[in-house]
């Protein structure tokens, strides 16, 4: 689904999604998408702009994501066809929140183009012997957030949906 504008909702405690954000922010730029970073806990979510493309982009916490994440994607309005991506970084495992975000946004009439999980260092616990392979970490995580934003802009993104495992987790 083409494009030409996007803004990119986001939360970030300590900074991880916020890098991968911006990453896509660029990759988006490059190819004359107009872009905007604006974070969820500025924005209203029932005055988000419909108008182009929407990104959700949070960090994952306990499989789902934080109290304020969730209030402003559970907020949002409903619409007709707007495209949605969704950009979580997390440690290593989210379970069904993929499954959980899609199913959320197309009963409220978005168009899921993409979503991705990056891995970037956990924040769970600082530990200096982890501090050593952050920066590997982190390289391997714009380098995979840069594949994503490509893929999203040449319509090859894809989102994944596991039916059930949510269904169990979050109770919907
Ligand atoms: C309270 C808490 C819960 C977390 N839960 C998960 C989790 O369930 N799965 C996971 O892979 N990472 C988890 N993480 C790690 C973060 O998702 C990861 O470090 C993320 O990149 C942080 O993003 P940020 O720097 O933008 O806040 C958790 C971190 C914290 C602090």
């Amino acid at each position: 689904m083409k494009f030409d504008k996007a803004n990119i909702y986001y939360f970030s405690g300590t900074g991880n999604t916020l890098i991968a954000s911006r990453v896509v922010k660029d990759v988006f730029k490059k190819n004359g998408v107009k872009v905007k970073l604006i974070k969820m806990e500025k924005e209203d979510p029932k005055n988000v702009d419909l108008s182009g493309a929407i990104g959700l982009a949070f960090p994952i916490a306990v499989f789902t994501s934080y109290p304020l994440v969730m209030d402003f994607i559970n907020k949002l309005p409903n619409t007709q066809g707007t495209p949605v991506f969704m950009l979580a970084t997390m440690g290593g495992l989210a379970l069904g929140m993929k499954s959980y975000l899609k199913e959320a946004l197309i009963k409220k009439g978005y168009v899921p183009i993409g979503a991705k999980q990056i891995i970037m260092p956990d924040n769970f616990t600082p530990a200096p012997e982890k501090d050593k392979k952050n920066p590997k970490i982190v390289d391997k995580g714009i380098l995979s957030t840069q594949e994503f934003a490509e893929q999203l802009l040449s319509g090859k993104a894809n989102w994944g949906y596991f039916p059930i495992l949510h269904k169990f987790i979050y109770g919907l």
